[in-house]
């Protein structure tokens, strides 16, 4: 048969389109879910607080006892975990960052707390110094410059005080070169090998962490952070980042931001047998309420199709401060049963 006989548009665009129609939730299996979804939560000290970050509508930082009813809607709502950074007081910050290895400090004792009032939440801990740091940075400062080495006995210590209180995975965040090992080492020698590490392996120095450091106060006094975060123009260096974090022990690798950097989750999935995460950072989620606020879209269905995007990417879990408003979204619009009836 001569198949240019068969006009291809008309039958191509006929069965895409019954793929786009009638057969929609017979692909269901494949979408999103609130089971991937994971929710970043920033807390502070005090009871009965809620403080509105100005750049992030809808998000706070909160005290504990309002953090625990954050989780119990977490967990009504069907989501993985939650990924929890502290409020750090400006007296408690030093250049070495001391308040992060205190096993009685605000992480420790929210990590706990949260722990207990939903233990089927996976909780992930942030293992950097910068919420910590009088100087703003994820590693020690010596004379002007980020001291590598001098920075991973306090991650693995902070770590080991985070999988004590309860941590179910580690998230050092801090892009340090050799965290991994020194981290999966200590865990193991504290008796915490049932802890894993979600390392973000591929962190680029972006422009989207601004309401982030607004959240936590964490902007670094001097300098950037481009000396050990990537290079946006990069691929290749993904690939190198990996590597080192896959033999080091990292049981999740993460990227980060997410939007902008699809190509890049595509490639770490590619790669790697590891669950990939991706990190729909603070910009991200700012500019979609900054754009829904003006009128321009429905946050609703632009947060959706952001995620289902990073999905499609390949994306096996999603860190966004939209997971609750999607987790809901996402049970309410459940696809019609597969099962032939
Ligand atoms: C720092 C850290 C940052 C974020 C998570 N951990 C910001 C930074 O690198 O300065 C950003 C998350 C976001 O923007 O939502 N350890």
């Amino acid at each position: 048969m001569n198949l240019h006989s068969i006009p291809p548009t008309r039958c191509e665009s006929s069965s895409l389109h019954r793929t786009r129609t009638t057969l929609r939730a017979r692909r269901s299996t494949d979408q999103l879910a609130p089971q991937q979804l994971i929710w970043p939560l920033f807390v502070q000290e005090g009871v009965g607080q809620v403080t509105p970050i100005a750049s992030m509508p809808g998000c706070a930082r909160v005290s504990i006892d309002q953090a625990i009813e954050q989780v119990a809607e977490a967990s009504r709502a069907g989501l993985a975990g939650i990924a929890l950074f502290p409020v750090v007081p400006n007296h408690l910050k030093d250049p070495r960052g001391q308040e992060s290895r205190n096993r009685d400090g605000l992480m420790a004792r929210a990590i706990r707390a949260l722990k207990a009032a939903a233990p089927d939440l996976l909780i992930l801990s942030d293992v950097a110094l910068d919420p910590y740091s009088s100087d703003g940075h994820d590693g020690v400062v010596i004379d002007g410059k980020i001291d590598n080495d001098a920075t991973l006995p306090l991650l693995a210590e902070m770590a080991v005080v985070q999988a004590q209180a309860g941590a179910d995975l580690v998230a050092p965040s801090d892009m340090m070169d050799g965290r991994i090992g020194v981290i999966r080492e200590a865990l193991d020698a504290a008796g915490y090998s049932q802890v894993g590490i979600c390392s973000y392996a591929v962190k680029y120095a972006s422009a989207f962490y601004g309401p982030f450091r607004e959240a936590l106060e964490s902007a670094p006094r001097v300098g950037d952070k481009r000396t050990y975060q990537m290079d946006p123009a990069n691929h290749r260096e993904a690939l190198k980042e990996i590597r080192l974090d896959e033999d080091e022990g990292a049981d999740w690798l993460m990227v980060k931001p997410g939007l902008p950097y699809l190509d890049i989750v595509s490639l770490v999935r590619g790669h790697s047998t590891l669950p990939v995460a991706v990190y729909h950072v603070s910009g991200e989620y700012a500019m979609l309420k900054a754009a829904a606020a003006i009128g321009m879209f429905s946050y609703e269905e632009a947060l959706l199709e952001s995620l289902s995007a990073m999905h499609r990417a390949g994306a096996d879990l999603i860190v966004t401060y939209g997971a609750l408003d999607a987790g809901r979204l996402l049970a309410s619009r459940l696809p019609v049963s597969d099962s032939p009836r």
